[in-house]
């Protein structure tokens, strides 16, 4: 991920003036469309960065859309994708949030292995479409948005299950995820310790670094990832997904009246461990469903609610301070959708961009 602050300049060029409002036509975005059924403007990985909303604003981007899904005002089809090796998928993401105006498509790729050549676990596309007319107006690289919208659905979901006065977080994997996590989740709580455990001991001390500066909090690197699960009153599991779970956490390990969120699903997380939820919940129970069908999730708990019913109250969140709960957000297309929109709109005010022809 490129930190907004480092960003110069964007590498890539507004070629022509931006139509008139007078010219152009009305965008989902309630800002214009110009060359609509024309061109499309193209959105580099640094330039969706220097138009990317801050996090306070994806997280209350992902919460209204919650919103919206759980008054069943939203359309996503389930994830459908190929699978050319084992563990790794490419999926396909369609998604329409009437509410925001927003529809489109995200195209994404996850490698476990890609880091061994210095390539990032997820790459990919995102298409944004106008919804009056289906007419493409966008194209832009997702590997921002989905480091930025996971870690955003994670302070959405724990809004709503972990204690507020959490202030202790446990990381366990120090990559993109670890590091967006946990920038969600200090917009919402008042963070001041993280312990960072990492396979590879040197990103997780790069990682406290990092993130104790950026964060303005004190963040260490443990060399046990129990150590990083004990002591935390919120837990992120962020390394790689396997549909045969590692299983590295114990029953045990998660203190009561925490909260933990399982980005790389059920993988880090011994069967008996996750059945001490006292609430286990997730994004999106059709999809989970269809992970399990496909060799995912064959030990989890039963489901608590999904996170549209969360937020509009019609399943309650966490209930007693001793509570043990647990968020397994899958990655929604509309996390995308819900965020995509937002940069469109940036990068037409900042003249940031290629236009192509269609
Ligand atoms: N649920 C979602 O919405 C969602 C969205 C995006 C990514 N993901 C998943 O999140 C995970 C992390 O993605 P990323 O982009 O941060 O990858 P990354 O490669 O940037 O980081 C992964 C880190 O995990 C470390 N690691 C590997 N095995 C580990 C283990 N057993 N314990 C601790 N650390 C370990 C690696 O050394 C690396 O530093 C992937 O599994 C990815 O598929 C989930």
């Amino acid at each position: 991920m490129v930190p907004r602050s480092s960003l110069v300049q964007s590498s890539t060029l507004f070629s022509e003036p931006v139509a008139r409002p007078k010219d152009a036509e009305r965008s989902n975005t309630n800002t214009v469309t110009p060359h609509l059924g024309q061109k499309l403007l193209y959105l580099s990985q640094t330039d969706v960065a220097a138009c990317g909303p801050n996090m306070p604003e994806i997280v209350a981007a992902l919460e209204s859309m919650f919103r919206e899904k759980g008054e069943g005002r939203v359309e996503m089809p389930p994830k459908i994708g190929v699978h050319t090796m084992p563990d790794a998928f490419i999926h396909a993401m369609p998604a329409s949030i009437p509410a925001q105006k927003a529809v489109g498509v995200k195209w994404v790729g996850g490698y476990p292995a890609n880091s061994q050549r210095g390539l990032p676990y997820i790459t990919g596309l995102l298409i944004l479409n106008d919804p009056e007319t289906g007419v493409p107006i966008a194209l832009m690289d997702c590997t921002w948005i989905t480091a930025q919208r996971t870690g955003a659905a994670t302070a959405v979901a724990a809004k709503y299950l972990a204690r507020p006065d959490s202030s202790t977080v446990g990381i366990l994997g120090c990559g993109v995820q670890g590091r967006s996590n946990l920038e969600g989740l200090k917009t919402v709580f008042p963070v001041k310790k993280v312990f960072a455990y990492d396979t590879h001991p040197d990103r997780a001390t790069r990682y406290a670094q990092e993130m104790s500066k950026q964060l303005a909090l004190e963040a260490v690197a443990v060399s046990d990832p129990k150590q990083a699960v004990v002591q935390s009153d919120i837990v992120v599991t962020a390394g790689p997904i396997l549909r045969k779970p590692h299983a590295t956490i114990q029953p045990g390990w998660l203190a009561q009246g925490a909260f933990a969120s399982l980005v790389d699903f059920d993988s880090y997380w011994h069967a008996a461990a996750l059945h001490e939820a006292d609430k286990f919940t997730t994004d999106d129970v059709p999809q989970l469903h269809h992970y399990r069908d496909i060799g995912y999730f064959q030990n989890i708990p039963p489901i608590h609610a999904d996170l549209g019913e969360l937020v509009t109250g019609r399943k309650p969140g966490r209930q007693f301070p001793s509570e043990r709960t647990i968020a397994c957000n899958l990655g929604l297309a509309l996390d995308d959708i819900a965020v995509a929109p937002l940069i469109y709109g940036r990068a037409l005010e900042m003249r940031v961009g290629t236009w192509l022809p269609l």
